[in-house]
């Protein structure tokens, strides 16, 4: 099965289902907030903005964007889901936000529009990112500011209680989830070949030891997902998922992963 974050439309209803919700639940961890908050910091709020967020979703991130940035700077929130953008403008409460729903391939904006565009968990589940990092180039002012948020999927790790059995299902869940598994890692290399200057980056490692809060949500979500996924036999999906929130319940929860931010900068 392909990643399901790459046309959620396609996806069966359940599933769809459970990525807005999953979506929603870790847009409220508080731990993920801050990574969005620690980005949305770097930005000025003395001058209006013109502000795309690329791979929107449900909107967690440009809403967010939109409480902490100057209030007369534009929000756009572009995705490939109808679906997902709908839940969106649900969503939107106050905030004047437009939707837009693309293809990541040929965006439908004019060269240089934007004065910063944000990519928050899109590049790991895109074929091809370096397409997607050089139209965003594109429709970037000169100067304008890239920045990208993934999950260095490649290193998340829920402990089962055999090493080989955790490798083996680490593997099968990120790969099912992400096209891209290891992004962040290339992404030093991408930016470069599309064309930007990596200006910063920081990393943020979300560690649960005992109990689980960010990665049993995770669990949860992939509980509601797995059964469309067909990542892992049902037995051993369901043996994986009891296990998880079992080890929640006793105290010995042990999950991990990190997350990347680039800085970037259009060149010339
Ligand atoms: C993991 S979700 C992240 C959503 C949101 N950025 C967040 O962090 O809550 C990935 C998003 O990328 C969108 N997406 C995937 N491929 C896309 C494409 N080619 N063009 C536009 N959006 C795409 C999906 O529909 C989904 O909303």
């Amino acid at each position: 099965m392909p990643d399901p974050y790459t046309d959620p439309d396609s996806q069966a209803k359940t599933a769809i289902e459970a990525m807005k919700s999953r979506l929603e639940e870790r847009g409220q961890n508080d731990r993920f907030l801050r990574m969005i908050k620690n980005y949305g910091d770097t930005l000025p709020t003395d001058k209006s903005l013109c502000v795309l967020d690329l791979g929107c979703g449900t909107g967690v991130v440009i809403r967010q964007l939109a409480e902490i940035l100057n209030p007369d700077s534009q929000f756009h929130g572009a995705d490939i889901s109808a679906e997902l953008l709908r839940e969106a403008e649900r969503l939107s409460g106050n905030h004047i936000i437009q939707w837009q729903h693309l293809d990541t391939g040929a965006l439908p904006y004019e060269d240089k529009t934007f004065d910063v565009i944000t990519m928050h968990t899109l590049l790991s589940h895109v074929p091809d990112p370096v397409m997607v990092l050089s139209e965003a180039r594109r429709v970037l002012k000169k100067g304008g500011k890239l920045i990208v948020l993934d999950a260095d999927h490649a290193g998340t790790t829920y402990n089962q209680p055999d090493y080989e059995k955790t490798r083996r299902i680490d593997y099968l869940l990120t790969t099912a989830i992400a096209t891209n598994p290891d992004i962040c890692r290339q992404l030093p290399r991408l930016l470069k070949a599309s064309g930007y200057r990596l200006m910063n980056h920081s990393v943020d490692v979300i560690s649960e030891c005992g109990k689980g809060d960010y990665w049993l949500s995770s669990v949860q979500g992939f509980a509601r997902l797995l059964p469309t996924l067909g990542a892992l036999p049902e037995e051993e999906a369901d043996a994986w998922v009891s296990h998880m929130l079992r080890s929640h319940d006793d105290g010995t929860f042990f999950a991990s992963g990190a997350f990347y931010t680039f800085f970037a900068e259009t060149e010339g």
